[in-house]
């Protein structure tokens, strides 16, 4: 039987395809090489956490912070603003990613400076994140039990932060010894106080630079030529671009803001489109057929 036919998750109303054909031509092809063949690269916000609940917007790893005590409020109404300002013009599909670009990076410049300055404490993200109200997908434990179980890399490649995505991991239970974290990871003074971040910064448009500026982490899984890619965004594309010898990529992708105006690029872009879709069921259900 044709491998769509085999998915019954494949039939389900949220999931588009451009070329159901090609589609099954990388499914098999990754199958055929079997699971020491194949590493996972995901974007973290709003691809395995969930975008809405309750038809309420969730928090990305950077709202958990603004939206908590350790904010204060005009800081915090600072924040909103820069998010009114600027997130329209990251899901803007009528703007070049070029003329994104600097103004991405304009965003994340503000707001970690004004993270900065409110003196955040290392010892009290745990508490930050229990309280906050961001979910993983529904499904996201066999996600990370499945691919833990047959020793699959995971690569969480994040432009949020990386402490409070960690966290949120590790709180689920889910922070198994394969999972590997790209993104913008908090640096504490000596007392534990928030004073800078670590690295080159990582927006939502740059994580390609981040992919070959980290070519260790490549080298080390370098038998692993197939590529199973997760993202919500354009800019997750280029995630998978420091792997060397990529033989077959799949490319999933979710949309969940501005349905019908970014509808068509992510079809050209993506191999599978999930529309509105909250769970992990598709990505799961694939993890199930290719390995
Ligand atoms: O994990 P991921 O790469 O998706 O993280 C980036 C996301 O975080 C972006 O889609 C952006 O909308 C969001 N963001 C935010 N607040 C900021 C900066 C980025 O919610 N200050
Ligand atoms: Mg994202």
């Amino acid at each position: 039987m044709r491998p769509l036919k085999m998915i019954a998750e494949m039939s389900k109303a949220t999931v588009h395809m451009k070329d159901p054909e090609h589609l099954e031509q990388i499914l098999e092809s990754i199958k055929d090489s079997g699971p020491n063949t194949l590493q996972v690269i995901s974007d973290f916000d709003m691809t395995l956490t969930r975008f809405a609940y309750n038809g309420k917007r969730c928090p990305t790893s950077h709202n958990v912070l603004d939206n908590s005590k350790l904010i204060s409020k005009t800081c915090q109404a600072e924040m909103k603003n820069l998010l009114n300002t600027y997130y329209p013009i990251e899901i803007d599909s009528t703007r070049s990613i070029e003329e994104k670009l600097p103004l991405m990076v304009e965003w994340w410049t503000k707001v970690h400076n004004l993270l900065i300055e409110q003196k955040i404490r290392k010892d009290q993200l745990t508490a930050v994140v229990k309280e906050s109200n961001v979910i993983l997908r529904e499904g996201y434990q066999l996600f990370f039990h499945h691919l833990h179980e047959l020793d699959i890399p995971l690569l969480i490649f994040s432009a949020g932060v990386g402490d409070v995505l960690e966290e949120v991991i590790r709180q689920a239970g889910v922070l198994h010894p394969n999972v590997k974290v790209f993104s913008n990871y908090m640096d504490f003074d000596e007392s534990g106080v928030l004073q800078d971040f670590k690295g080159e910064l990582i927006h939502v448009y740059n994580k390609r630079e981040g992919a070959l500026l980290n070519t260790q982490h490549f080298q080390e899984i370098q038998s692993r030529h197939n590529v199973m890619l997760l993202g919500d965004s354009l800019g997750d594309l280029t995630m998978a671009d420091g792997v060397q010898d990529l033989q077959n990529i799949l490319k999933i992708g979710y949309l969940n803001d501005k349905v019908e105006e970014r509808k068509q690029s992510y079809l050209d872009s993506y191999d599978i489109v999930l529309e509105r879709d909250e769970s992990m069921d598709v990505p799961n259900a694939i993890l199930q057929y290719i390995t």
